[in-house]
């Protein structure tokens, strides 16, 4: 089945998941050809999740020993996160991608970034010990977050002639789960119960809950990634130094950030992966009516379990 898309004129449905054309190759080849590593970290979301964010944190942490948060050369400094941890579908498996990276040549732990599904993984992840986090963030600031960035990156394809979503068109695709990689629930949903398993391969974290303690969660998620911080690194203060070095005030201001653009199959900006960063503008959007058809979406779809609801926050 096909609808019509966000920023190319359809999604398709493959696997269950709501995708664009380029992906459905990507996502086939990924499964075909992707080798596991045990100590391979793999950051997975929903776009606008907190995607950049997590994957600047999650290489800080398990890169501190080569690169030193706190020093001025540190490539968090120079390079989008987006670039330092490619994505499977977007970038490594992307047919005719410029910005190809062989995964066998990076550095171990090598990091990778993915929208895909849980279930959708390759085989290869499944069977191996690799480390998987994923964000999500509540369906409501995800889906405004989404909006701006599907109409920027229509406005900066300038081969295209695409008309941009308005908020209503936008907001009916996403509340019967047609956006890329949705429907949300469901891959919301995956990841939360493959954290649920004792011991777990996917630590669950929330952008939320990261915003509201970014200290407990990134020394949960170090814990989780085999690689505590110490009492002397604590100290030291190498928590704080990473937590600078990846929050929306510095990131946002960094050169590569305002003026750089990643060249994949289609240029992106890094200027737009960051807009307010805030919890809660999803009120400054949202009609009473909307309001409540996304709540029922969410109350019909999701165990309560798997995050608090925006409105009792
Ligand atoms: P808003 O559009 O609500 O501002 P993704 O990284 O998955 O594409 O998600 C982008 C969202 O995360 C945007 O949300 C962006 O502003 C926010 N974001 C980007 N970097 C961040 C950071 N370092 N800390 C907190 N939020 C960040």
């Amino acid at each position: 089945p096909r609808e019509k898309g966000w920023t190319d004129p359809y999604i398709y449905l493959f696997q269950h998941i709501w995708c664009r054309q380029p992906h459905i190759k990507a996502i086939i080849s990924f499964q075909k050809h992707f080798q596991a590593k045990h100590d391979d970290i793999i950051i997975a979301s929903l776009p606008k999740a907190g995607t950049t964010w997590l994957k600047a944190l999650a290489f800080a942490t398990a890169k501190r020993h080569r690169f030193i948060p706190s020093q001025n050369d540190h490539p968090l400094l120079n390079s989008n996160s987006h670039t330092l941890v490619p994505f499977f579908e977007l970038t490594i498996y992307s047919d005719n991608n410029p910005n190809y990276v062989d995964p066998s040549t990076l550095p171990e732990p090598r990091i990778f970034g993915t929208h895909i599904p849980f279930p959708s993984l390759s085989n290869s992840i499944h069977n191996s010990n690799c480390k998987i986090i994923y964000i999500c963030r509540n369906p409501f600031d995800t889906f405004i977050s989404f909006w701006h960035f599907s109409n920027n990156m229509i406005l900066s394809q300038s081969s295209q002639s695409l008309p941009t979503l308005t908020l209503e068109e936008a907001f009916e695709r996403y509340s019967e789960g047609k956006h890329p990689f949705g429907p949300f629930w469901s891959n919301i949903l995956g990841y939360w119960k493959a954290s649920q398993d004792k011991p777990s391969k996917v630590l669950f974290l929330k952008y939320e809950e990261l915003k509201a303690d970014t200290k407990f969660e990134l020394k949960r998620m170090a814990q989780f990634l085999d690689c505590p911080f110490t009492q002397e690194e604590e100290s030291g203060g190498i928590i704080d130094s990473i937590i600078e070095l990846c929050s929306f005030g510095k990131m946002k201001e960094l050169e590569v950030n305002k003026s750089g653009k990643i060249p994949d199959r289609r240029i992106i900006e890094n200027k737009h992966f960051f807009r307010k960063g805030e919890i809660g503008d999803w009120i400054n959007y949202f009609s009473p009516e909307m309001t409540e058809k996304l709540s029922k979406v969410i109350e019909e779809k999701f165990d309560q379990s798997a995050w608090s609801h925006p409105e009792e926050e």
